[in-house]
């Protein structure tokens, strides 16, 4: 959720820290701190509310020499868990010997703090820490000051021993200043990775910031630790032996690094998403069927004579969820259920023999869907796979199979080309099982028009620009319908709409209007409606005529020759799609609905308040 860069270093390391944390600044944006050592000289720490540029302006107006060309550096950008957004919770946090950052969640730190203070009301002549803020990562620092300073442990040893005093998780990054020209970093629930330099080596809780840098990472486990200094490293497992770790190649992507002349992320997803679903088609199928490179060939192996399907994940990844139970049902005929990661994995669950568990994730990373698979994966599914976007994610290396989005980095915090990336590697999953030829020449005649079908619906975008985003313009609150895979579809427009207009936003599946959200219809509030054509049109028809009986208004997105007429209606025209991809198709005029609103009401369509993009705490 917070994004974390450490740089150990021979030359400065402002300019890497504070471009690194730009470059985190979607995973938490409500303030920013970095501290820097010039070891054996001095150190000094800077931290202000707000992104990491207002940390870069603030750093340039203190004129510190320290700040300037200190080579050994630790930074955050923060996304408030424990306490307000102000300066004094903003990280490092610095006590005694330690400085930190921390991503994650200490969840005993009342226990831990209290703990202290009996220690320190024991021992003669020590003086206790007063703490300066309300979160739990000071405690944290507290803590680990306590077993370095009192408890006599070396750094290693302290890290080794966290896991018994801490519950919660941690990515953490930790500078002693006994021994200023080394940092130290442990992982526990919260990714961490290392990166490779020549005379630096690097740390962060994500390679995207460390990605200009170098192309060499190794990725830290569960329990694991390391220590870094310019010209060396070492990595030690949870019992605290040294070992060594495959060093893995990334290489540098340059398109992480700007939106590429749109005038946000945001746009500039939405814009990409025909280009990376054909590049996603493309990769498994070929005009005959599917290609003998596929992932696709192995999952199926895994799911070979599965009698059920359940699915996990949160939010956006979610909603895909609820589209592939209509996926898998109509095209497999296997049963699929679809559940809230967060419910999963404090349940107790039945698993019907035969069943495939399959999780949901854009960034592989998301704390709850990450319980969910490692329950998951010791309760005996038949196996686990994950549908995910990053290949280096906890997902990926945690479940039995995977297949991979490949939308590229997704930046915007509002899930757009992973949402259809999902729906669309749902869609060839569906083609690698099904044994029906009839169902596999419709797939696959569907899966290679989509990528023209999804270029031709970003043609409307002034047209939404234009007609449809002034009716949200004053909205308090609005409606979301929808029939069939257009249900789901109905949630996720609502859920974009809300987490970027700020606008209350609700979606059913249309048939439920009677059974209480009609009592919301007014003359004011906007019912938003896809109306993609097929079996369910009339009666889609006959709900639409239920609010206009009630004086509503509409904005409607429809197929042509699809008439869900009403009184007070902006009807905007699809251009002819197919109907087996209408899900992916039909979601993006609300993707670019929820832009074009945002934009008129003058707020950041990248970073919604309140916000991140990789939800690494729980
Ligand atoms: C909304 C959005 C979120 C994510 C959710 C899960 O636009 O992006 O709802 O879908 O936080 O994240 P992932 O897919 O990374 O597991």
């Amino acid at each position: 959720m917070c994004g974390i860069v450490g740089v150990v270093s021979s030359t400065p390391c402002k300019t890497r820290l504070i471009d690194g944390l730009e470059r985190l600044e979607y995973r938490g944006y409500d303030s920013a701190g970095v501290a820097i050592l010039q070891p054996g000289v001095s150190g000094e720490i800077a931290k202000s509310v707000g992104a990491p540029r207002v940390l870069r302006e603030q750093m340039v107006t203190l004129e510190s020499e320290t700040l300037e060309n200190g080579t050994v550096g630790i930074g955050h950008t923060r996304w408030a868990t424990h306490g307000g957004v102000t300066d004094k919770n903003a990280h490092p946090h610095q006590v005694g010997r330690i400085t930190l950052v921390h991503n994650g969640v200490i969840e005993n730190y009342v226990e831990l703090k209290a703990l202290l203070a009996e220690k320190h009301s024991e021992s003669a002549g020590s003086i206790p820490h007063v703490f300066s803020s309300q979160t739990d990562s000071e405690v944290l620092s507290a803590f680990l000051n306590y077993l370095v300073s009192e408890e006599g442990f070396d750094m290693d040893t302290a890290l080794q021993s966290l896991p018994s005093h801490i519950h919660g998780t941690y990515g953490l990054v930790v500078i002693d200043s006994e021994k200023p020209e080394e940092i130290w970093v442990a992982r526990s629930g919260s990714p961490m990775i290392i990166g490779l330099g020549d005379e630096s080596n690097y740390v962060a809780s994500d390679a995207l910031a460390l990605n200009p840098y170098t192309e060499n990472f190794i990725y830290l486990d569960e329990g694991e630790f390391a220590m870094l200094a310019p010209k060396s490293f070492q990595v030690f497992d949870a019992e605290g032996n040294a070992i060594s770790k495959r060093v893995e190649k990334l290489p540098y992507v340059s398109e992480n690094d700007g939106h590429n002349g749109y005038s946000s992320f945001m746009a500039k997803e939405i814009a990409e998403q025909p280009a990376v679903i054909g590049r996603l088609i493309r990769a498994h199928l070929s005009p005959s069927g599917l290609k003998d490179g596929s992932e696709l060939v192995a999952l199926r192996q895994k799911m070979l004579g599965a009698e059920n399907i359940h699915i996990i994940a949160c939010g956006t990844s979610f909603n895909a969820g609820l589209v592939a139970k209509y996926y898998f049902e109509k095209y497999l005929n296997i049963p699929t259920s679809v559940e809230i990661a967060s419910e999963f994995r404090y349940r107790d669950v039945a698993i019907p023999p035969k069943t495939v568990f399959i999780c949901v994730s854009q960034s592989g990373e998301t704390a709850d869907t990450l319980a969910a698979l490692r329950k998951a994966n010791e309760a005996g599914y038949q196996a686990t796979i994950s549908l995910c976007n990053v290949a280096t994610s906890s997902m990926v290396r945690e479940s039995q199979g995977s297949l991979m989005l490949q939308a590229g980095v997704e930046v915007g915090v509002a899930s757009t080309k992973a949402f259809t990336t999902q729906l669309t590697a749902f869609l060839l999953l569906a083609f690698a099982l099904s044994e029906c030829e009839a169902t596999k020449k419709l797939l696959l005649e569907s899966l290679f028009r989509l990528p023209a079908d999804c270029e031709s619906v970003l043609n409307i975008s002034d047209e939404i620009k234009d007609r449809a985003a002034p009716l949200f313009q004053e909205s308090q609150s609005c409606l979301f319908l929808g029939r069939g895979e257009q249900a789901p579809i109905a949630l996720e427009g609502a859920l974009k709409l809300k987490e970027l207009s700020y606008i209350h936003a609700e979606a059913y599946a249309a048939g439920e209007l009677k059974h209480g959200p009609l009592a919301l219809i007014d003359d004011v509030i906007p019912v938003v409606i896809n109306a993609p054509g097929g079996a369910l049109t009339e009666k889609l028809a006959a709900n639409v005529e239920e609010v206009n009986a009630r004086g509503g208004r509409f904005l409607v997105f429809s197929a042509p020759g699809v008439d869900v007429h009403s009184d007070n209606q902006v009807d905007i025209k699809m251009p002819e799609l197919s109907l087996v991809t209408a899900a992916i198709t039909y979601a993006i005029p609300l993707q670019m609905l929820s832009y074009h609103v945002t934009v008129l009401r003058g707020q950041n369509v990248d970073k919604p308040r309140n916000l991140a993009k990789s939800v690494t705490v729980e």
